[in-house]
């Protein structure tokens, strides 16, 4: 049977919500990762450090104790709202790891941002001074862009420009999804990019051929195959310049299944899973560790786990859990399942 054994890895982009939903799902981000990049976009969105402790503590609190390992590494939410001096200390008493532009109306709850890429240069200055990465939500949210274009557009109409006037800003193209964005990636090298399980191992007719399915609808929207495997290609070719970032975004199936399909895949139960069949798919399972262990630390300045998993392929199994129920009785459904069963992790002693 295939067998693979990885540093402990971590997750650079998750959404861990708050409340019930926080309670039921931070455990299975625990279960395998290290640490995880904490996603602001919450309502209201966490803007300051204090908030960003305040919601740190809540993270934590809820973490099982046999999963201790788990540190959430937090982030801010960029709009001018955002106080750089207060940013500043956050960073130094390392309460903030990152902060994450969203063009508002792109996505779940970006409509609280406020203000195009292009007009934060005071702030982007002075992340180069603290060492600090600019996580970016890159889609067009222009109308007269097509859905399927709209990383491209940003990355032409906004990141582009940045970075010419920042060559020495880090910005972290997040859940990459097209040929485009890798190629923008391995054109500047100070941009890396994170991606997801449901990128590298779907593609739009998964989402939109077979019936629709709303538990694969995401922003951005899965493309095509000739985008994914453009993803699988970087992925698996080791270059430091990608790492995995699961983009896990539980949402109740009230918000799945009905009239408005709310963007994100719960991916945060089997997305290592996933990711451990591409790459076995593509016989490379021996570069595994550097897309999901190695890469996303080093471009965060912190040495990899000394921790270790063992991944096996083995025969499928047929029962495994497929939902959650939080406590308010709302479900999430799990991404993965099928590939989850084809793989056992466990921590090697
Ligand atoms: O599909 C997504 N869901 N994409 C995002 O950028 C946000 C996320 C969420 O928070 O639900
Ligand atoms: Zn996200």
């Amino acid at each position: 049977m295939a067998s693979v054994e990885i540093p402990m890895p971590d997750d650079w982009h998750v959404h861990l919500r708050d409340d019930d939903m926080l309670a039921a799902v931070v455990e299975h981000t625990a279960r395998w990762f290290r640490y995880g990049m904490v996603m602001p976009n919450l309502r209201p969105p966490v803007q300051t450090t204090a908030q960003a402790d305040a919601y740190r503590r809540r993270i934590l609190n809820r973490v099982p104790a046999a999963l201790s390992h788990f540190q959430p590494q937090m982030t801010l939410f960029v709009s001018h709202d955002l106080d750089l001096d207060d940013l500043g200390r956050g960073i130094e008493a390392g309460i903030v790891r990152a902060v994450k532009f969203y063009p508002p109306g792109a996505t779940t709850n970006s409509d609280q941002a406020k203000g195009d890429l292009g007009e934060f240069d005071e702030l982007f200055g002075r992340l180069v001074e603290w060492n600090t990465q600019l996580l970016v939500h890159a889609e067009s949210t222009r109308s007269d862009v097509d859905l399927f274009d709209r990383e491209a557009a940003f990355l032409d109409d906004h990141l582009a420009a940045v970075c010419a006037r920042h060559p020495k800003l880090g910005v972290t193209l997040e859940h990459v999804s097209t040929a485009a964005g890798v190629e923008f990636v391995r054109s500047n090298p100070n941009v890396v990019a994170s991606i997801t399980p449901h990128h590298l191992s779907r593609e739009r007719a998964d989402l939109l051929a077979f019936g629709m399915k709303p538990d694969l609808y995401c922003k951005p929207v899965l493309n095509t195959a000739a985008d994914r495997d453009a993803l699988v290609e970087a992925a698996v070719s080791g270059d430091g310049q990608f790492f995995l970032g699961t983009d896990s975004a539980p949402h109740p199936t009230t918000a799945k299944y009905g009239p408005n399909v709310a963007a994100g895949v719960f991916n945060a139960p089997y997305g290592l899973e996933v990711v451990a069949e591409v790459f076995h798919q593509q016989e490379a399972l021996e570069e595994l560790g550097k897309f999901v262990s190695l890469n996303g630390a080093a471009v965060y300045g912190v040495p990899p786990s000394v921790d270790q998993l063992r991944l096996t392929r083995r025969e499928a199994q047929d029962t495994i859990p497929e939902r959650l129920r939080t406590s308010s009785g709302e479900e999430v459904v799990f991404f993965g399942v099928e590939e989850a069963r084809l793989w056992h992790i466990e921590a090697v002693a």
